[in-house]
């Protein structure tokens, strides 16, 4: 059982706080508003609590940013007091506010602004998977990937066991650098299903022989 703290109370956040107390795990909700956070978990499961982003970040032996790519940055220097040395999944996408373009990318990603501003161990993870696909990962037969990234072991393996937990395929893509290949994986996704009017339901897999 993972103590998981997780900033915003939105679609994701509010998804895999979902996920993961149903898996057993303890999860803090943490929100710009402690009593929507308080109210999110009474209604998720007995014994789950709810309070501010500091309160989550303190809680969680693992956090969970989930707000908005364009205050990613600003949300996590404010908590950098909080989250130093601690496991952070960074899920966040660095969409420009027209849902189409990045405005981070190619010499760095904002997972590793994330890490260099607060001194968490860094994992980018769950960005290029739609909140629709929490309901059920597995596709046609196919258990859609979750690809993850990092400098620290013991924050990938809490990772790779959240996915795992979560019902997704953990595929280890390496050095947190990576990430510069996942935020924009992410905005392929979108210019699919939103750009081109696909489908939501969609995810990547990795085929090899
Ligand atoms: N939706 C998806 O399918 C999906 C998939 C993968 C990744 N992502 C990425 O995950 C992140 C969250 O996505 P989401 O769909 O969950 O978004 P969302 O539903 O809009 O929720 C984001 C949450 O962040 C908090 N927030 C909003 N504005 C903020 C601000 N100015 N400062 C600090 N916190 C703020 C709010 O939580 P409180 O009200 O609790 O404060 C809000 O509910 C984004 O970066 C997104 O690109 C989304």
């Amino acid at each position: 059982m993972t103590s998981i703290g997780i900033i915003g109370t939105g679609k994701m956040g509010s998804g895999l706080g979902r996920v993961w107390a149903a898996a057993g795990h303890q999860v803090f909700f943490g929100s710009r508003d402690a009593d929507k956070a308080k109210a999110l978990a009474a209604e998720v499961g007995a014994g789950l609590q709810g309070g501010t982003f500091e309160q989550a970040a303190e809680f969680g032996d693992i956090v969970l940013l989930c707000v908005p790519g364009f205050t990613a940055e600003e949300t996590a220097q404010e908590l950098a007091n909080v989250v130093r040395g601690k496991a952070l999944i960074d899920l966040t996408n660095v969409m420009s506010q027209t849902g189409f373009g990045l405005f981070v990318g190619t010499t760095t990603s904002m997972a590793e602004i994330i890490a260099h501003h607060t001194g968490a161990k860094v994992v980018k993870a769950f960005n290029t998977i739609h909140v629709l696909n929490l309901a059920n990962p597995v596709i046609d037969g196919l258990r859609a990937d979750v690809y993850y990234c990092g400098d620290d072991d013991t924050a990938k393996s809490l990772t790779k066991q959240l996915i795992i937990d979560a019902g997704f395929e953990p595929v280890d893509c390496g050095p947190l650098q990576a990430a510069r290949y996942l935020e924009p994986l992410a905005g392929l996704w979108i210019h699919l299903a939103f750009g081109m009017g696909g489908k939501r339901e969609t995810a990547f897999k990795l085929l090899g022989r």
